[in-house]
């Protein structure tokens, strides 16, 4: 499947024009259309539901509080993803609210932390359910500054950034509707050691798994779909082998990234994921254009655009025929 393929609609948000006085609209702009893929995922479950799976928000703002260094790149940083974050965040909100909808976040809601951001997600996820995994620019204190992606630099901000979120960021499950969400961290592209220990419990409730983290898991086929044809371009996948990353353009190595490689604990991660029948689904994000693909016998892992762009996926779960 590629990029032409997907079921994708444009859809106009129906939405009354309820403002929030966080994510105020200007008064000549009109409540921005969000671009939705509608999904269908059977599970043996008994009832119905629908969730809105959005991600990569990439909030933008700073004031006072921060630094001026901040202040100018929160500017900057604005302008790079169209300036109409706040406006895509409330649509996402409302049309999830209008439906009686659970939404699903799976990560870099924000752009770099700051007071105000972090203010606006946590304002934005107390007025609606939502269940997140954390993505990996929610963790740069600031953006741009070679950010070295590894569990030191995660820990500078990471109290500040968990406490605007309703659920673990490391690690959380939560059972709606017959499923089990469970969420992880993958945003620097390894997982924790404990993490197959804890997800084999939760396969162990012996409900469907509905798997949620930020950065996609390796197949094949997308990372052929993200090196591009002329294999010139970076995967920005879980679980690459070092001889493919070998062979990433020069740039990504150059800001002292963790290059994107993965370790041992997270390719036997992948191992037992591909093999766990409990494992339906799998949500995520980070790339910033809708996709979807077979992970497993059992799975079918779903890429959310970005949410910046207005891009979001209404997921209906439906009972198995
Ligand atoms: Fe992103
Ligand atoms: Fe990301």
């Amino acid at each position: 499947m590629n990029r032409r393929e997907f079921l994708t609609r444009s859809a106009a948000v129906c939405s009354a024009g309820w403002l929030s006085r966080y994510f105020p609209l200007r008064a000549e702009e009109e409540t921005p259309a969000l671009e939705i893929t509608e999904l269908t995922i059977p599970l043996p479950i008994e009832r119905e539901f629908s969730a809105l799976h959005i991600s990569d928000t990439h909030l933008t703002f700073a004031d006072d509080r921060d630094t001026e260094k901040n202040r100018a790149r929160a500017e900057v940083r604005l302008e790079v993803f169209g300036g109409r974050q706040r406006e895509m965040l409330r649509a996402s909100l409302d049309y999830a609210r209008q439906r009686g909808e659970l939404l699903l976040h799976t990560g870099d809601m924000i752009d770099f932390v700051t007071a105000k951001n972090l203010d606006l997600t946590r304002e934005a996820l107390a007025e609606q359910d939502c269940f997140a995994s954390a993505g990996n620019h929610d963790f740069y204190p600031t953006q741009g500054d070679g950010d070295r992606e590894d569990e030191e630099y995660k820990a500078i901000a990471y109290d500040r950034v968990q406490a605007a979120f309703p659920n673990n960021l490391r690690f959380a499950a939560r059972v709606i509707g017959g499923v089990n969400f469970v969420a992880f961290d993958d945003v620097f592209y390894y997982v924790a050691d404990d993490l197959i220990d804890r997800f084999k419990a939760e396969a162990a409730k012996g409900l469907p798994i509905v798997a949620m983290c930020h950065c996609p898991l390796y197949t094949r086929e997308l990372f052929e779909l993200n090196i591009g044809p002329n294999r010139d371009r970076v995967a920005y996948i879980v679980g690459a082998s070092d001889e493919e990353i070998a062979h990433y353009p020069k740039w990504c190595f150059k800001w002292g990234y963790n290059q994107q490689r993965t370790n041992d604990t997270t390719r036997a991660f992948l191992d037992y994921l591909r093999e766990e029948k409990a494992l339906k689904a799998i949500l995520c994000g980070h790339l910033h254009f809708p996709w979807q693909g077979q992970f497993s016998e059992t799975a079918r892992q779903y890429i959310a655009g970005g949410n910046f762009k207005g891009q979001a996926s209404e997921i209906k779960f439906v009972p198995m025929a």
